[in-house]
């Protein structure tokens, strides 16, 4: 099992100096008038030591080996990006979260073409918003972030809190056989129920790997959940662990992390009080499921910091516009199975199944097709969507774009959370509250990528 020390794990995710100086005023959601010199992304194939069997071949990423780097931007300072592709087939980065221009969305054919073999794509924005956000590609999807193309990107704020000490972890599975080798993406039947679920479980791509964190100090533990299937139920053992930030924004209130369910897609901010004792362990678990799994441990170093968790200043508010909700319009949106149908061509990896639909129609794949948006919004108008799930599974629904509140949910009591993905359990029905306030055609699916790529997928389009 790796050790890593604070030190190293800020080498192992750091950035080469990338953001330069901007000096152009960067509008609400456009670009800057002058960008930054680009970081690098080069997409490529490689080998990665994933399980002790031995070591995978076929491994996707970006970077120059392993995982892909930790990203980090400036709320409000502009960011570039260049993805170069040396995969043998297109590819594309979507900011996941990030409220940012149509263009810069990552979605193949409606917001950029592809990025072939050889070709590069510079990408360029301002993040508005601070905290916890992923990217991976938006083109064969189950492939490519299958095989290791899902990143963590944190938004910084010169105003955050400061903690002791900050530990990342990109949660994701991956489907490999017995020899350590990929095997089949996906088993139709169990894309027809909660996704297919990988074989090996890591954190930063180490089986429950372990950290060192100041004794009595407060950790920043920024998870993302960028696997294509799991849903976790979170449990901090041996610590005080309390939910700061959820799917990169603040939450109203914070209370202690107690088997929070959190889905493909989404984030969750901890600020965890590491006890007080050299050498104590606090580990993070999975619950969900028969037998609770370790996720990653944090292990006190030196003499305690005696820190206390009320003594945190609270998380800057993002600028997400509020909607009117006396005017409001509402967009019902029904998750639903659907009777299986043949096969539909896609240029961008269909499974060749539906399974699923919204509002009775399975979408064929994230491609271009002569289905309807779902709505038409106005620009700068307020909405609802409405979204009941009629099926037996839980789906983490994320919309593109633009940042929605929670307004009430018939299973639950709800926060006013501010979120991007929602995890909307079986029979619930859910409002979400959003300004059309970014124009374009904005993606809207579940995250659970079989269940995205047979059917469970549409958009709308801000005018
Ligand atoms: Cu994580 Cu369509 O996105
Ligand atoms: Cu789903």
């Amino acid at each position: 099992m790796p050790l890593f020390t604070r030190r190293n794990l800020l080498k192992a995710s750091a950035v080469a100096g990338a953001y330069g100086v901007g000096v152009g005023i960067a509008g609400k959601f456009g670009l800057a008038e002058a960008a930054p010199e680009p970081q690098v992304l080069k997409a490529l194939k490689t080998t990665a030591s994933l399980a002790d069997s031995g070591v995978t071949k076929d491994i996707m990423t970006w970077g120059d080996a392993g995982m892909p780097p930790v990203l980090r931007m400036t709320k409000g300072k502009p960011f570039a990006a260049r993805l170069t592709n040396t995969l043998d087939e297109p590819t594309t980065i979507h900011w996941h979260g990030l409220r940012i221009a149509n263009k810069m969305d990552g979605v193949p054919f409606m917001t950029q073409p592809y990025v072939y073999t050889g070709d590069s794509f510079d990408y360029a924005f301002t993040p508005p918003d601070a905290g916890t956000f992923w990217y991976h590609p938006h083109c064969n999807t189950l492939t490519q972030m299958g095989h290791g193309m899902t990143g963590v990107l944190l938004v910084e704020d010169p105003d955050d809190p400061v903690f002791d000490a900050e530990v990342v972890l990109n949660l994701r599975d991956w489907r490999l056989g017995g020899d350590g080798q990929f095997i089949a993406a996906f088993r139709p039947r169990d894309a027809a129920k909660t996704g297919t679920y990988g074989t090996v479980r890591t954190a930063n791509w180490y089986q429950e790997p372990q950290y060192d964190a100041p004794a009595g100090g407060l950790i920043r533990l920024r998870i993302a959940v960028t696997d294509v299937t799991r849903i976790f139920s979170l449990k901090m053992e041996g610590a005080e662990a309390t939910v700061i930030a959820l799917d990169g924004n603040p939450v109203p209130k914070r209370f202690p992390l107690d088997l929070l369910l959190i889905g493909p897609g989404q984030r969750l901010d901890l600020a965890v009080r590491m006890p007080d004792s050299e050498g104590a362990v606090a580990t993070l678990e999975d619950i969900r499921g028969t037998m609770p799994k370790t996720i990653a441990k944090l292990c006190a170093v030196g003499t305690s910091l005696k820190r206390n968790v009320g003594d945190l200043t609270a998380l800057g508010e993002n600028p997400v516009a509020k909607p009117d909700l006396s005017a409001a319009q509402k967009i019902p949106l029904i998750l639903s199975a659907t009777a299986e149908s043949a096969p539909v061509d896609s240029i961008c990896g269909t499974l060749g199944y539906s399974f699923w639909a919204i509002n009775k129609v399975p979408w064929p794949g994230d491609t271009p097709d002569p289905t309807a948006p779902l709505a038409e919004l106005k620009l700068g108008k307020s909405y609802i969507l409405q979204l009941e799930n009629v099926t037996p599974h839980t789906h983490p629904i994320h919309l593109h774009g633009m940042s929605f509140t929670v307004l009430s949910s018939s299973t639950r009591k709800v926060e006013p959370l501010v979120s991007d993905t929602y995890l909307v359990q079986p029979d619930e029905k859910v409002q979400l509250a959003f300004v059309a306030d970014n124009p374009g055609d904005w993606l809207l699916h579940c995250h659970i990528i079989e269940h995205q790529k047979t059917g469970m997928t549409s958009y709308v389009r801000v005018v």
